[in-house]
């Protein structure tokens, strides 16, 4: 649900697995090139319409949508966002970002800032595949403990990182222009 903050580089662990390295079939989970940039901006913007439509006003919605096109994922990558895209038989399916907390008051380093798939992709358990990539990604920079902000009104998503394992820990909220939105936080241990 929310934008990636430009962070300096991370430092990896040249000891753990390279969570892009991960492949099932014909999924495979990588780290985001600079041709992928069209492809999470238009995933983005199918993901956002079906998962916010009612919960976040339609103006602000299109304002969201439209600003988080292709030159801002180019300007994310260039700024050494940590960004994961999953593919499925050549095609982007979703991506996910990630990196250290926002939350710095909660006991976890690494956060999952988004994670987001192409409506005809969720419900296949792509997703479960594409969160353990991100927590190994993760681990691979040494944020071995994480947390994730969902929206509490996104109870597909809620659901999914109770099933992922993650136990809820804090509610905050998230202000979208004039609206204020309550917003559930999960966490996962190290
Ligand atoms: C949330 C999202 C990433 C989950 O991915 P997915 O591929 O749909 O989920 P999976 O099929 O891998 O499901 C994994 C597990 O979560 C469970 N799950 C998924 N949706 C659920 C729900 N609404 N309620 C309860 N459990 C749910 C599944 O049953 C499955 O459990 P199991 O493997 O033990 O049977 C995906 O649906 C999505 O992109 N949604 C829209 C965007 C979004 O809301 N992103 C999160 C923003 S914070």
């Amino acid at each position: 649900m929310h934008s990636v903050r430009a962070n300096p580089p991370l430092r990896e662990n040249p000891d753990a697995a390279y969570a892009c390295h991960m492949r099932l079939g014909q999924i495979g989970v990588r780290r985001a090139r600079d041709q992928d940039v069209a492809a999470i901006a238009q995933v983005h913007d199918e993901a956002w319409r079906l998962a916010y439509r009612g919960v976040i006003p339609g103006r602000d919605l299109e304002r969201i949508v439209e600003r988080r096109g292709a030159v801002w994922w180019r300007n994310a990558l260039r700024r050494h966002a940590v960004v994961l895209v999953m593919e499925f038989g050549g095609a982007v399916a979703g991506y996910a970002t990630l990196g250290p907390t926002r939350m710095r008051s909660l006991p976890y380093v690494g956060e999952i800032y988004e994670i987001y798939l192409k409506p005809e992709y969720q419900g296949l358990g792509f997703g479960r595949h594409l969160f353990a990539a991100a927590r190994a990604e993760l681990a691979r920079y040494g944020l071995k403990s994480f947390a994730v902000r969902v929206l509490r009104a996104n109870d597909g998503a809620v659901g999914f990182y109770g099933r992922m394992g993650g136990t809820p820990v804090a509610d905050t909220a998230e202000r979208i222009g004039e609206t204020v939105l309550p917003v559930a936080v999960f966490g996962w241990a190290a």
